[in-house]
């Protein structure tokens, strides 16, 4: 089917508390590897990449090739704009056929995070695209722990932001570390009940996934966390397979030999956090 909005299937997520995967790829094979997974848990999916899978790969070329993918499916498939840092960069990628944008104002001062929010969702809503936006900071791996007390979201804040930004859906700071290992975090799920508690008619997103253990997300699942993002257990993965084929078959010069072992490995992957996620069967 044609590439869908983010919008209603977040609603959808929201009301029967399962969460959307969303994938970080950057290649043919990483994007085979979400869609066809998808595909067979019966799962809508985001497939998301960042500016530097967009600088990689050309973003025509990406959109095309997610497009090209998502006609042969019977399942909804979102590509989503992950973690675009300026208007410049969401505009582009709205005119370029996006069908879900991020604007991620979280390392700016408040107020220009909620200006830049809300000019983003004005311009995206106008074409019928929806807007997710962080507020609070999801850190990178490294971060002390005072440090990353100081970035989580303030729940009554929530409520200010999605009101004067009018944003789709909210990236929120509850534990969670970007480029982590599996099981590293544990979330604050008091704190998302006091966000889903003051915005319970908005899909919140997780960023850092990866590194969040299966008890935590599927806690989570029951206040509001509707998006899901998984990118470096991904890469982990594909690329540990890639080197163990290439190792046990080291005169293998065809690439796709080599490629579909990554792939079919993080496709195993990709279907066990759709099933953690309980977005699995929901298509018929
Ligand atoms: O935006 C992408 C995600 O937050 C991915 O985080 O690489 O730690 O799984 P992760
Ligand atoms: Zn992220």
């Amino acid at each position: 089917m044609p590439l869908v909005s983010s919008k209603q299937i977040l609603l959808k997520a929201l009301k029967n508390k399962y969460a959307i995967g969303a994938f970080n790829i950057n290649n043919l094979e990483m994007a085979q590897a979400v869609i066809e997974a998808a595909t067979e848990e019966n799962a809508p999916v985001i497939v998301q990449v960042s500016q530097g899978a967009i600088n990689y790969a050309g973003i025509s070329v990406i959109r095309k090739m997610i497009k090209a993918l998502a006609d042969k499916t019977h399942i909804p498939v979102v590509l989503h704009y992950d973690h675009g840092k300026n208007i410049d960069q969401n505009i582009i990628c709205l005119a370029n056929g996006f069908t879900s944008l991020m604007f991620d104002g979280s390392s700016l001062p408040l107020k220009e995070n909620i200006s830049k929010s809300k000019k983003i969702a004005e311009i995206a809503h106008l074409c019928g695209i929806p807007v997710e936006a962080e507020l609070g900071k999801v850190p990178h791996q490294g971060v002390s722990d005072n440090k990353l007390k100081e970035m989580l979201t303030n729940p009554s804040q929530a409520k200010s932001f999605i009101r004067k930004t009018n944003v789709d859906s909210l990236a929120i700071a509850i534990g969670s570390i970007h480029s982590q290992c599996a099981n590293q975090s544990v979330l604050d799920i008091e704190r998302l009940k006091e966000i889903n508690r003051e915005i319970p008619e908005i899909p919140l997103v997780l960023h850092g996934s990866s590194g969040v253990n299966d008890d935590s997300i599927r806690e989570s699942l029951c206040y509001g966390m509707c998006k899901i993002n998984v990118g470096t257990c991904l890469i982990q993965i594909f690329s540990e397979s890639v080197k163990k084929y290439i190792e046990m078959n080291p005169d293998v010069i065809d690439p796709r030999k080599y490629l579909e072992a990554g792939k079919l490995a993080m496709k195993e992957e990709v279907k066990r956090k759709i099933r953690l996620f309980a977005s699995n069967q929901i298509i018929h």
